[in-house]
């Protein structure tokens, strides 16, 4: 049988990791500003996450949630500890895009409305609503194009006003750091306006916090460099360092109803292990300041660099798009070939930088001789 082949690969297999390092089948090392698509929180083969997992794993990997899972109160005390969200609720799932399909569907069955508001080139998933709150037709099945979901320029707080003041808006839903999307900045006064709308007139505020999350932006969300509290906190990604999981933080105005949402692997005990270790690494590493200081140290790094092709650099903590005067597909190769780095991309011109939360300011370094070698060849 082949595989389905919807994906467009690199020529290279990866076969270990540690900390903001890879290894080929061939034995090459390369650094990974990558990370695993945003997905590496707290580094390859952390051994407190191994060991957690591994623990698990010889005691039980699943049960089901027809019975108690202490695991799962263990990951949401430790997640609203440290994110500051202990009064708000968890609901475990398995991926970024169900953690949005439950929001928006709470979302709904709170204020029985099915109108979406969501900011051009916006990616949310790749599943029903999830794909249509996604600005990109080429990923819309005809099956999935049901127009819930008015697309909306990036902080233009009137365009917004003017829809919410309709009245019929379920939900806006908002990545503070666009990801697909270019590294695009939501500003404060922006999301402020918005969370007052929605209070007004009864809108549910979501936050998709899959990408930008987690620590990523140099805070816990990246929506509290902006002071707002949405009612609902998406979450993907970072959660499980790997291991496929999803949460939806969930504000104590919803009230849970037996049987509405629902999940066979969400929430899984080996899912829990891992993404209690990340919590703990979190914490005892505080990789979030580490994200905070790296990222402001890359970010002063490059811009002073004044590199031949970058036309911006931008972002917060280490979630970082340094757009190029040129298409990235060719300087992303010679990094990835030549300089043994990975980077993620957007758009066509747009390098992002997604890098584990335990990037050292010596890879910090490192990366921006590669990227200045690289960049000189052009
Ligand atoms: C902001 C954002 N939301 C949602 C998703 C979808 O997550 P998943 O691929 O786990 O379904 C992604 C994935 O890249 C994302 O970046």
């Amino acid at each position: 049988m082949n595989l389905f082949d919807v994906y467009p690969l690199f020529d290279i297999t990866i076969d270990r990791g540690e900390g903001a390092k890879v290894w080929d089948d061939k034995g090459e090392e390369y650094l990974d500003l990558y990370g695993g698509h945003a997905v590496i929180s707290i580094g390859h083969s952390h051994p407190h996450y191994v060991e957690k997992i591994t623990d698990q794993v010889k005691k039980l990997g699943f049960y089901s949630n027809s019975v108690k899972n202490p695991l799962q109160q263990e990951v949401a005390d430790k997640l609203g500890k440290l994110s500051g969200y202990e009064d708000y609720q968890l609901f475990l799932i398995n991926s970024g895009a169900e953690a949005n399909e439950n929001a928006l569907k709470l979302a709904s069955f709170y204020n029985k409305r099915t109108r979406v508001l969501a900011i051009e080139k916006a990616f949310h998933g790749r599943t029903s609503l999830a794909v249509e709150a996604t600005n990109n037709p080429k990923i819309i099945a005809p099956v999935n194009a049901n127009n819930h979901v008015t697309f909306l320029p990036i902080n233009d707080l009137s365009a917004w006003e003017a829809e919410i003041n309709k009245g019929d808006v379920c939900a806006c839903i908002i990545e503070c750091i666009q990801g697909v999307g270019g590294i695009r900045l939501v500003d404060k006064d922006f999301l402020y306006g918005i969370q007052k709308l929605c209070e007004a007139h009864n809108t549910v505020l979501i936050c998709d916090e899959i990408q930008c999350g987690y620590g990523r932006s140099g805070k816990f969300f990246a929506h509290q460099h902006l002071g707002v509290k949405p009612d609902i906190i998406t979450v993907a990604k970072g959660i499980g360092n790997g291991f496929p999981m999803g949460g939806v933080l969930i504000s104590p105005k919803f009230k849970p109803v037996y049987g509405q949402l629902g999940t066979t692997f969400g929430g899984n005990h080996l899912a829990c292990a891992a993404a209690i270790a990340v919590l703990d690494v979190m914490k005892d590493e505080q990789l979030v300041k580490n994200a905070a200081v790296v990222g402001e140290h890359l970010m002063k790094r490059l811009k002073e660099a004044n590199l031949p092709h970058v036309a911006d650099v931008r972002g917060r903590g280490l979630m970082i798009g340094i757009e190029l005067d040129m298409p990235y597909k060719e300087v992303r190769s010679a990094l990835l070939f030549k300089e043994h780095c990975f980077t993620g991309c957007s758009g066509t011109n747009v390098i992002r930088l997604l890098p584990p939360l335990c990037l050292t300011i010596e890879q910090a370094d490192q990366f921006v001789e590669k990227f200045t070698k690289v960049l000189n060849d052009f």
